[in-house]
């Protein structure tokens, strides 16, 4: 049996496009002293991603000649630690590779593959649906009656955002950038209302006809010009999640946009960054919901699985350019 590695030949401060990885094919690695070895059976695709390869400021980074960073979800098949036994499920960073040897420290959790399926703990229960519950409860305070905007509506993080809101009594409504996904997340993640970003004229007006008093709340993913947009439209004590910044292919220079300084003090906004990894004390609490909410069914998701490492060096351009429908995972 080989391993096969997605390396970093080339980092950049764009999107990374498929010239930036290169697949090689390698022996298995050994296990290391109190570590671990898996087999890797799913691992994500991450707007992040475009993040960890840049030379801009970032909490994370993956260097060249190193496996691609990623979250996933592998089986024992080796363990030198004493909690680990051959045949256990767990979620962590498995990197874009078949077999990974691992620090324990890079487990997130246990994975129980008989009570939800895997694609769901990669999912509802792994990065983006934790994010989606601990950015909308530890920081969005969410109050029924209240008008929450959501980027990337359609989304792994935005569909699981706009059912959480809708249970909350809140009313959601979506920003994303096809007809097809306009109607998805109506019809699946609890949108009140959707706005689809590529085509609807002037923007600014879609969006103060979605919420004629104005928005309380806005779960930012994209950033950029539609989050310019937003925030003049934010009520007095509105409140920002700064999640992500998905329309913004590069940092690198900064782009200009309106200085804030004025609307925040006028409106008195808060304005939160958010991070995941920050809050892991809190997400057996977030997955005792999401899992509660899956198993009762009304919680959706949908995945959206490639089969094979071939497609990892192109998958950060499919999602930038919106073709993925649903959470983007790659089966190795
Ligand atoms: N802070 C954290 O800890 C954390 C953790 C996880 C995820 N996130 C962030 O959450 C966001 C969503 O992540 P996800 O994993 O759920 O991805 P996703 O929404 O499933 O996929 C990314 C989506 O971004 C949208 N997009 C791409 N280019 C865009 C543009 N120019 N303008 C507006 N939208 C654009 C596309 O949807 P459309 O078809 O709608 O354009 C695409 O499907 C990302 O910003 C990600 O970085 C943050």
């Amino acid at each position: 049996m080989r391993n096969r590695r997605v390396m970093v030949v080339k980092r950049c401060d764009a999107i990374p496009a498929a010239d930036s990885f290169e697949n090689v094919d390698d022996d298995l690695p050994l296990c290391e002293e109190l570590g671990l070895v898996v087999e890797v059976l799913l691992v994500s695709v991450d707007p992040a991603m475009r993040g960890w390869l840049s030379s801009e400021v970032n909490y994370q980074t993956v260097p060249t000649g190193s496996v691609m960073n990623s979250y996933g979800i592998g089986r024992v098949i080796e363990s030198d630690h004493p909690e680990w036994n051959i045949g256990d499920y767990l979620y962590g960073n498995v990197g874009w590779q078949k077999f990974s040897a691992m620090d324990v420290k890079d487990v997130w959790f246990r994975v129980d593959p008989d009570s939800i399926p895997l694609e769901k703990w990669m999912n509802a229960l792994g990065l983006t649906g934790l994010t989606a519950w601990l950015g909308l409860n530890l920081l969005g305070s969410p109050r029924a009656g209240e008008t929450i905007v959501v980027g990337t509506a359609a989304g792994a993080v935005g569909s699981v955002v706009g059912q959480l809101a809708r249970a909350r009594g809140m009313r959601p409504v979506g920003i994303t950038g096809t007809p097809k996904k306009c109607e998805l997340a109506s019809r699946e993640f609890g949108y009140e209302k959707m706005i689809n970003y590529r085509a609807s004229g002037d923007l600014s007006l879609a969006i103060a006809d979605a919420c004629p008093d104005g928005i309380d709340l806005f779960f930012d993913t994209v950033g950029g010009a539609i989050a310019d947009i937003v925030f003049e439209q934010l009520k007095v004590a509105g409140r920002v999640i700064q999640c992500g910044t998905a329309s913004v292919s590069t940092w690198v220079p900064p782009p200009i946009g309106p200085r804030r300084e004025r609307l925040m003090l006028v409106k008195r906004l808060r304005w939160s960054g958010f991070v995941v990894t920050d809050h892991a004390d809190r997400f057996v609490e977030a997955q005792a919901e999401l899992a509660a909410l899956i198993r009762d069914g009304s919680l959706i998701t949908r995945e959206h699985v490639l089969e094979g490492l071939e497609q990892a060096p192109s998958s950060i351009q499919m999602l930038y350019e919106g073709l993925n429908q649903g959470r983007l995972l790659i089966r190795p």
